[in-house]
């Protein structure tokens, strides 16, 4: 028996045929129960629909009475059949003896704006095929299930009517199967760990792969480029992949503390299953499914968020020289965050990050998460004096709240603590959940504490309530330790960014830090998801520790530069402490040029963990700017500028790997320069090991 013949989970061919005779016996009994023999009849055919340019294609049927669909790309299995369905506490299981009852079609073709993002205008264009699937057992017993067809991938999700007179529903499993090749590789981070989404990316065949966060990328031995994740999670458990015969990969979802997986009302419909499909890699990249199927802007006006540029009290911590807690190396002090405030305002930074500014940093403040004060500074800290003198400077605080994943004493404290901070001028606020995976705690009803996930239905729930009560004070949030991005910025555009990978705080604790291959895989993983504050820029790359030391930051000088192109987050921080980018004024130029909203994006080239090469154009501005970086490797690459607008030259104004650069001995080789260009011309990049290229193509008047 194949790989292929297993895919119904029944045990192969003979399993399937005996499900058809069972099916077929409960059919007639359905009949005898009143419905029509046509529409059953013509439900016996694959369903299928096709993407606007006809290359993906999707086949939904229910033979054997399961529920699967299979989608092809260009006439190539990418997802073998797979199945569908959902099982729940008390109310009837809707796993098997399943039939098509009906379908419904439909298409879209529209372009919709971003208030604010990687690029201005998204095209959604789609066809939609709705499934109806009932219970052959229990006519009441039923779910929809609509696919949409992109010509960059498929979204599906269940809708779920009351079942029965049932509306109080729990979802004990979901049976979202997506069966691929299992001789394909996969580009994966472990699921169900502690360190949250916090892993180091790795390469393996999927059949060696174990229970994976989402998105999860893939390329099939036929070379196409998958990934699989989820759109619009909302009130719902987040999904990871479980495997189990090779390539069967199984939605997991997180569950509550009690073991049920999702507390809802019926009816209701589940966040999309997303299938993004590319025949190259930086097709995964351009591609705008997982915003596409989020609902619109729920907030109405919102030009009060603002993407933008931060430094902070922040490194100095992570390296050590600084505390968050009080004592005599306190990093949030007045006159610190004065200071820092100065700095921004001369080099034209939107805001300055404090960290450690109120009380309940001093102890375990990882498990301590309710001795924290969201309103109480530290009496070294004048949260006034700071928040007016960043008036008078043109620069605003940027507010932390870290809950330590005590998510009782935050959300008891929240609204008076938004209400300070927007008193104070404050208008983006960034949040932390540092408890380890399956320990964010939750008092119940009876005010016992429960133990949840990050990923779990409770905290899906509680960041919207967060986004919700932030955005009555005009504030918008940057999450570290978040659930994973689900493209919710659409509907919530105060939500800016999040963390939810490892990102530059490792190179100054990790053991491992992130190895030179991190930053060219993550475009191709966990910025699929939405944009993250990796927070780059550093530049004294060792910290005093030298070159040699285990923990450092493994990358040149030219590819702490390139980052800011290449991984996408509307807040970009300059890192660093100031002291270093005041040593190097002329590398620190880019930073201060480079903006962090853009009118379009491109991913030019690129392979998964190898290179990426990404061009985007400022929004508001004529200039474009290129990031490109590669992994241990060194590599020439040829980039033709067939970006820039034809009508134009631009002077270039390229930060390279200086000669003989390489990340482990000579990091800081930088060779800076300028040449002017046109759409015609093709820039060659030599990127060192662990190195970079970053570029402004600053606009010249026109030709
Ligand atoms: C972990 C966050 O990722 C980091 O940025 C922050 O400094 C600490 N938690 C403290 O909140």
């Amino acid at each position: 028996m194949s790989d292929q013949d297993a895919a119904s989970g029944q045990g192969g061919k003979a399993g399937f045929r005996r499900m058809a005779g069972r099916a077929a016996a409960l059919a007639a009994g359905i009949f005898a129960a009143g419905q029509t023999m046509a529409g059953t009849l013509a439900a016996a055919a694959p369903l299928q629909v096709a993407s606007p340019d006809g290359l993906i294609s999707v086949r939904v049927d229910a033979k054997g009475g399961v529920a699967r669909y299979s989608i092809a790309y260009r006439g190539q299995a990418v997802i073998l059949p797979s199945r569908l369905g959902l099982r729940f506490a008390q109310a009837a299981p809707l796993d098997e003896a399943l039939a098509i009852r009906g379908s419904r079609r439909a298409s879209a073709d529209k372009t919709w704006q971003q208030p604010w993002g990687e690029r201005r205008l998204m095209r959604e264009h789609y066809n939609q095929l709705c499934v109806d699937v009932v219970s052959l057992r229990r006519a009441q017993s039923r779910f929809s299930v609509c696919f949409r067809v992109f010509n960059d991938g498929v979204g599906f999700r269940y809708q779920v009517p009351e079942q029965g007179v049932r509306r109080a529903l729990r979802i004990t499993d979901e049976l979202t199967q997506f069966t691929l090749d299992p001789a394909s590789t996969a580009w994966w981070i472990p699921a169900h760990g502690w360190n949250r989404y916090e892993y180091l990316y790795r390469k393996t065949p999927l059949r060696a792969a174990a229970a994976m966060h989402t998105p999860v990328t893939l390329k099939t031995p036929g070379g196409v480029y998958v990934s699989l994740h989820e759109a619009a999670l909302v009130d719902y458990a987040g999904m990871s992949l479980e495997q189990g015969r090779p390539g069967h990969l199984k939605a997991a979802l997180a569950p509550w503390s009690d073991g049920i997986l999702v507390r809802k009302t019926a009816p209701f419909h589940s966040p999309w299953r997303t299938i993004q499909i590319a025949p190259r890699a930086i097709g995964l990249i351009n591609s705008g499914l997982i915003l596409n199927l989020n609902a619109p802007n729920a907030l109405g006006d919102v030009s009060w968020v603002k993407p933008g540029k931060y430094v902070g009290i922040w490194w100095g911590m992570h390296i050590r020289t600084m505390t968050w807690s009080s004592g005599p190396k306190h990093g949030a002090t007045t006159e610190n965050a004065m200071r820092y405030m100065d700095f921004a305002a001369r080099h034209g930074f939107d805001g300055v990050l404090v960290e450690g500014w109120n009380t309940g940093w001093d102890g375990d403040w990882f498990h301590n998460g309710a001795q924290f004060s969201f309103t109480r500074p530290y009496p070294d800290f004048d949260l006034k004096a700071v928040t007016d003198y960043g008036r008078k400077k043109g620069v605003r605080l940027i507010g932390h709240q870290e809950t330590s994943g005590d998510i009782y004493n935050y959300e008891s404290q929240m609204e008076d603590a938004f209400a300070l901070y927007e008193k104070m001028g404050v208008r983006q606020v960034k949040t932390g959940y540092v408890a380890d995976g399956g320990d964010i705690v939750r008092r119940d009803s009876a005010g016992i504490r429960r133990h949840e996930w990050h990923d779990g239905q409770f905290m899906v729930r509680h960041h919207v309530r967060v986004l919700k009560a932030a955005a009555r004070h005009h504030i918008s949030i940057d999450t570290h330790e978040p659930v994973k991005d689900t493209g919710l910025r659409r509907t919530y555009p105060n939500w800016l960014s999040r963390e939810g990978a490892r990102g530059q705080e490792y190179n100054a604790w990790g053991v491992p830090p992130n190895p030179p291959e991190h930053t060219a895989i993550l475009p191709f993983t966990r910025m699929l998801a939405g944009p993250m504050d990796f927070t780059p820029g550093i530049f004294d790359l060792d910290f005093g520790h030298g070159l040699d030391a285990p923990t450092r930051v493994q990358t040149t000088l030219a590819k702490q530069l390139a980052l800011y192109v290449v991984l996408y987050s509307p807040v970009q921080m300059a890192a660093d402490l100031p002291k270093n980018y005041e040593a190097r004024p002329r590398a620190f130029r880019f930073i201060e040029d480079v903006p962090a909203d853009w009118e379009q994006s491109i991913a030019l080239d690129g392979e998964i963990g190898e290179y990426v090469v990404i061009a985007r154009q400022q929004r508001g501005g004529a200039d474009w700017y290129l990031g490109a970086l590669t992994n241990a490797e060194s590599r020439s690459l040829a980039v033709p500028l067939s970006f820039l607008d034809p009508g134009r030259r631009y002077q270039a104004q390229i930060y390279a790997d200086g000669a003989g650069a390489d990340w482990k001995t000579n990091p800081y080789a930088l060779a800076i320069s300028r040449q002017t260009v046109t759409a015609g011309d093709t820039l060659v990049l030599r990127l060192a090991p662990g190195g970079g290229a970053a570029i402004r193509f600053q606009a010249l008047a026109e030709r």
